[in-house]
Formats: C-alpha cells, sequence, structure tokens
C-alpha cells in the first residue's frame, strides 16, 4: 500500500499515460551515453575502489569489499587438515550448485566422469533459480550469431574477449534446444513456436522466457536431472580452499561441512568452479538481488592459486530494483516489465529516458534523475526511486497481460497491497551481476591447469557490461563446455601429491607485499548482524 503522498504523486503517471501511448522516447547519443555513464555509473568514480597489491593482477582495480576478501588470510591456517585422508576421491569435483555447476555436472557425467556436486547451501540456492526475465539465442529466421555477437559486444562496449563473446552466441541455439529436450518449459504460441521478447540493447527479439520465472524453471529441469542421473551432490557443504598438487595442477579442495563443521579432503582430477556472483558484499552500499550466498567466494578461491582476473572492477547494477516497499528492497523488477512497455517516469510523471537501453546507461540515467536532478519519489525510508509505469503494459498488450507474463511479479507486489496492474511501481538500480571474474577460454579453463571456471564467476564473456538474457545463456554454454572438456579431460591426468604450499606461497606474497589483514576468505555467508568474521 502506498502512502498518501505516494498516491497523490502517482497521479501525475496517471495524467501522462495517454500522451505516451505509442510514442517511442529517443535512443540516447553515443555521446550522451558516455557523459551519464561516467558522472552517474558506480562503476566509473574512483569511490569504492582499491588497487591489488599483491598475486597475479597486482596494480588491478576492484571493489574495495572484494579487495578486502582477496587480501585476507586463508581459513586453513586455523585448521589442521590431514591431506593424506581423501574423502572424496573423484574425477571432476563442481563448486557450486547454481546452473552452470549443474550444466556442467550432467555433460561431465555424460562423458563418464565420477562426478562430485559440493555446494554451500542447498542444490539450486543460486543466482540461477532466482532468474526472470529469460535467455538470449539467435534461433528465430530474422536473426543470427552474428546479429547477436554485435549485441554482445556493443553492449560491452567492445572490451568483450571477442573469442568467448562467439562461442556464446554460436552455441546459444543449441543451448536452447538442449534446454528444451530436457524438459524445460519455454513459453510457446499454440503451433509450438518460442515467444521471444527484446531485452535492453538487442536488435532482435531474441529472449526465450517461462513467464517472469525463466531460471527457477531452468533450474528445476537440470536439478531433476541431476538427480535422475544419480550425480552425487554435497549440500551446506562450501569449500573453503582449493587444492593443488605437486605440480602446481588443480587437484581438489577442501570442504566444510556447515552443520557438524567438520572438514573433509577432496581429491579431483579435474575442477569446475561455478560459485556465482558477489552481490551479497553490498559494493557501495546498494542493495541486492542476489541470492544469500553470493559472496565471491571462487574469485577469492581461484586468484589464491594464481588465476587470472578479468573485468573485476565492473560491476551491473539492474536499473530496477524495487525501491519500494522496503521488506522487499533491491528484489528484481525484471526488464521484461520493460521489454512490454512500461516506462520510467520521475516525480513530474516524465519520461526521461528510453526504456530499454542497455543496463548500465538505463541504470546511470536513473540515478542521475534521483540524485542529481533531484527528480526522483522519496519512499519513507529515506531513499528515492523512479515510477515504472506497469498499467501501460495492460494498456498495450491488453487487460490480463501482467497475469499472463509476470505472474510472479504480480503476486510479489499483491502480497504488499500494490496492484501493479493498477499502479505504477517504484524501482532503483540494485546491485545485480558480476560482470568480470576469473578469466577462462572457450572451454571453460583458466591458466591454472585443470582447473575450469563457468558461470558468474567467470570473467570476459561479456566485457564491462552483460545484456540481459546472456547470463542464463552463459551458465548453460560454458557450464556444457566445461564439463564437457572436464570430463574428457581426466582420463589423461594422473594427480601428483596434495598440498598447500600455494597457500603458504600466498600468504608469504601478502606479507612481502606490506598486506595486513586480520580477516579471513572465503566469507561463505554474509553475517549481517555479526559484522564479519575476524
Ligand atoms: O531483468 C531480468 O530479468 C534479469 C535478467 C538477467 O540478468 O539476465
Amino acid at each position: 500500500m502506498y502512502t498518501a503522498e505516494m498516491r497523490e504523486l502517482s497521479k501525475k503517471v496517471e495524467e501522462t499515460r495517454s500522451q505516451r501511448i505509442g510514442i517511442n522516447f529517443p535512443r540516447m547519443s553515443p555521446e550522451d551515453k558516455i557523459g551519464v555513464l561516467n558522472e552517474n555509473h558506480p562503476d566509473y568514480s574512483d569511490k569504492g575502489f582499491m588497487y591489488l597489491k599483491h598475486g597475479v593482477n597486482k596494480g588491478a582495480r576492484v571493489p574495495n569489499e572484494l579487495g578486502e576478501l582477496l587480501e585476507a588470510k586463508s581459513k586453513l591456517v586455523n585448521l589442521e587438515i590431514n591431506l593424506d585422508k581423501i574423502d572424496y576421491d573423484v574425477d571432476v569435483l563442481v563448486i557450486g550448485g547454481g546452473g552452470a555447476g549443474a550444466a556442467a555436472a550432467l555433460e561431465a557425467n555424460e562423458k563418464g566422469a565420477k562426478v562430485l556436486i559440493t555446494t554451500k547451501l542447498r542444490f539450486g540456492d543460486a543466482n540461477t533459480m532466482m532468474a526472470e526475465g529469460g535467455i538470449q539465442a539467435a534461433d528465430k529466421p530474422d536473426d543470427s550469431p552474428a546479429k547477436h555477437y554485435l549485441d554482445v559486444m556493443g553492449g560491452g562496449h567492445y572490451t568483450n574477449v571477442p573469442e568467448l563473446a562467439s562461442t556464446l552466441v554460436k552455441d546459444a541455439p543449441s543451448a536452447i534446444k538442449w534446454l528444451n529436450d530436457l524438459g524445460v518449459m519455454f513459453d510457446k504460441e499454440k503451433d509450438g513456436t518460442m515467444i521471444t521478447n527484446h531485452g535492453g540493447g538487442t536488435s532482435r527479439k531474441r529472449m526465450h522466457s517461462a513467464a517472469d520465472y525463466s531460471g527457477a524453471e531452468i533450474m528445476r529441469v537440470m536439478r531433476d536431472e541431476v538427480r535422475n542421473k544419480e550425480i552425487e551432490v554435497l549440500e551446506f557443504s562450501p569449500v573453503i580452499e582449493l587444492l593443488l598438487d605437486t605440480d602446481g595442477k588443480a587437484a581438489g579442495a577442501v570442504i566444510c561441512d556447515l552443520e557438524t563443521k567438520r572438514n573433509f579432503v577432496v581429491r579431483a582430477k579435474t575442477v569446475i568452479m561455478a560459485t556465482g556472483g558477489a552481490g551479497r558484499l553490498h559494493y557501495q552500499g546498494f542493495p541486492t538481488s542476489n541470492h544469500y550466498g553470493a559472496t565471491a567466494d571462487g574469485l577469492v578461491m581461484g586468484y589464491r592459486v594464481g588465476a587470472e582476473l578479468a573485468f573485476a572492477d565492473t560491476i551491473q547494477y539492474h536499473p530496477t530494483g524495487v525501491a519500494y516497499p522496503s521488506q522487499i528492497f533491491g528484489a528484481l523488477v525484471t526488464e521484461k516489465v520493460r521489454s512490454l512497455g512500461a516506462t520510467p517516469l520521475n516525480i513530474h510523471g516524465e519520461q526521461f529516458v528510453y526504456h530499454l537501453e542497455t543496463r548500465d546507461v538505463e541504470a546511470s540515467a536513473i540515478i542521475r534523475e534521483c540524485n542529481v536532478k533531484g527528480n526522483g519519489i522519496p519512499t519513507p525510508t529515506g531513499g528515492y526511486g523512479v515510477w515504472l509505469d506497469t498499467p501501460l503494459i495492460e494498456m498495450i498488450h491488453g487487460e490480463g497481460t501482467i497475469e499472463k507474463k509476470l505472474p510472479a511479479m504480480l503476486r510479489m507486489y499483491l502480497k504488499f497491497d500494490l496492484d501493479m496492474r493498477k499502479k505504477p511501481i517504484l524501482v532503483y538500480p540494485t546491485l545485480h551481476y558480476q560482470n568480470g571474474g576469473l578469466l577462462i577460454d572457450k572451454n571453460g579453463q583458466t591458466k591454472i591447469e585443470n582447473l575450469y571456471v563457468a558461470g558468474e564467476c567467470a570473467g570476459g564473456i561479456h566485457g564491462t557490461n552483460r545484456l540481459m538474457g546472456n547470463s542464463l545463456l552463459d551458465i548453460i554454454v560454458f557450464g556444457r563446455r566445461a564439463g564437457i572438456h572436464a570430463g574428457e579431460n581426466f582420463k589423461d591426468i594422473k594427480i601428483k601429491d596434495l598440498t598447500f604450499d600455494h597457500v603458504r606461497k600466498y600468504h608469504e606474497d601478502l606479507e612481502n607485499n606490506e598486506v595486513e589483514s586480520s580477516q579471513f576468505s572465503p566469507m561463505i555467508l554474509p553475517i549481517y548482524t555479526h559484522g564479519r568474521e575476524k
């Protein structure tokens, strides 16, 4: 329920609505885009960033909160782990129980590998499960992977690693087919044709969706498949450090059972890191759309064994997080809402930006409207937001569209007595995605032999800004590729003795570079009430 003041302000939206139907607000010029980004996007300000003093990316710029974890000590310093006692011996260890991990595990299993998935929460507790809007693939007659490629590169300001971006788009149609064949219930026309929509920065309608719970649907099917294939899954068992062998190759991990606090040694011929993002680090004080376990663990552990980071200073602030009600502050309002025609409006009921600019530009324009121009709508908790004119969707596409295409969003707001079919909703950017991560090649391999990375903790694919729907796509494309490659590669691997030498060397490197920290990492879970673990 809106306050009386908000109800009054929302009348401006109603007053201007009829003038906006059928009128496309002009897109920003390239110069204006650069201007709005430079002056408003959190990545473009020095506030909130530090420079790494150690490791393979020494001198690189990273967000403060991530830098602190990268400079923290290993949890192993307080533990006695016997590397002669192997608790699990496998061909492929998959770290992370989200979409990338599940896709990798399925493909490695298909190749005949003995696979173990270990995950810090329940299998499926991941950003994949929370993805709403859809997954991109150029599989319609008016589209092509080449067009998709240009959109991906344009969205990423042409910084993306070209080989990764082209692999993403070329594998996309087969990724959709793979999911469809597994049983994902994509939205389809009566004749079975996939329904596709636009996202910000797309030149063709190529967003495949399952209503507004596309990620949950994809995760449901992949999780079932992992269970059908009887792949072993350890839940509530985060990895606290990677293990190398005496040749310096990835060879397993130490895991911690969160319930019993016991530690276990996994020896693995290949390791696939799929630990996801970092939203729960709340960079620059932003709320997040991410799940509770998104604490950059993969970046920290990968960096410790010498894997390189790429684009770790570029973060995606989704333009439309919930600004009100405060109980769901920061939760995702899918881009599909704008894709269906809802427009962002300021306190005067005026549109101030084209509704489907790329995310970094759209978010920057909203930040500017609220924080610089003073045109935001105040919320009862002292924040600001802009209106997203959701009733416009029903006027454009007909009554019942929101219930049909955005059922989860409609229900989320109805719980708070807000009917988005009748009233606009209030939004503000929310920390949504880690654009960068550990640098991979087209098979998900890092420079550390036998260490693969897939999903949000991989870097290079999206450059400095990802487009909507390319994350659900990359978890499938690179999850599968890593699984297939590791599932073939393990057959030729002979593991030497396991060692913690890399951890010792990492601590020496910290000391030599005069880095002092009282923290331990990986963080595993955010500790909102007690402060960080010392
Ligand atoms: O807006 C969304 O539904 C988010 C999609 C994505 O991050 O790809």
